[in-house]
């Protein structure tokens, strides 16, 4: 079992960690997950389910929309999902232990233990009608080529939403900017997506603003 600490301000440690240990890590801290990340500190959760209600306004459609939380973590995102009527939620995320945690809410339908990464993955194309990601880019977490695998299993006409530190990916700071911006702005020029919205908001994380990306897929 791992027992690395790791500064909330600095993620390097995380960064160079391989894969099991990258697991271990999310194993070690789940259940301490809810009380240092939960709604009451920060606000990306809200904010990712919010975009959606926005791009979802009808709430029988909720109903039926089929989402996929990547990095879905012990569901935290799901939980504000489901406040808002929304009921098809699959969760994906490498860690068993978080993903436990995120069952025993009872707001995810199937969980897909698995990493998401440049390489192509099982799910099939078209299969989702939404993909929500919160807090998982940067600091060696979901890579910016696995947007590519996030638009295909996407079916045209649905949403990709994406919150994240404003500091990774806002033109003002941008630590990884560059690399996901670069995709996303690729993605859009070969008419894969349109992006419809993108503005920050704050308490991301404590006194830290958080941006917020809203995708239409073509
Ligand atoms: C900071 S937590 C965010 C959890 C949740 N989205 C939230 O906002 O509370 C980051 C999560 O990303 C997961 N993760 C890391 N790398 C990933 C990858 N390549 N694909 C999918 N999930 C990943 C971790 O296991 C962890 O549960």
């Amino acid at each position: 079992m791992s027992s690395v600490k790791i500064n909330p301000s600095d993620w390097t440690v995380y960064t160079s960690m391989d894969s099991t240990e990258k697991i271990e890590y999310y194993n070690e801290i789940a259940s301490m997950y809810d009380t240092d990340y939960g709604t009451d500190r920060r606000r990306g959760p809200f904010a990712t389910a919010a975009a959606l209600g926005a791009c979802v306004k009808d709430e029988n459609q909720r109903k039926s929309v089929r989402i996929l939380d990547v990095a879905a973590g012990t569901g935290i995102v799901g939980e504000e999902l489901q406040k808002l009527g929304f009921t098809e939620i699959d969760a994906l995320d490498p860690s068993p232990g978080m993903l436990d945690h995120a069952r025993k809410k009872g707001v995810y339908t199937n969980f897909l233990c698995q990493f998401l990464t440049e390489k192509p993955c099982d799910i099939q194309t078209g299969s989702y009608d939404c993909v929500v990601m919160c807090s998982a880019i940067g600091s060696g977490h979901v890579p910016a080529e696995a947007f590519l695998e996030i638009q295909r299993i996407t079916r045209p006409g649905g949403f990709v939403v994406l919150a994240a530190n404003a500091k990774d990916l806002h033109k003002d700071y941008g630590n990884c900017r560059q690399e996901f911006c670069r995709l996303f702005d690729t993605l859009e020029a070969h008419g894969k997506w349109v992006k419809v919205t993108e503005k920050t908001f704050p308490c991301y994380n404590g006194e830290i603003d958080g941006i917020l990306m809203t995708f239409r897929v073509c």
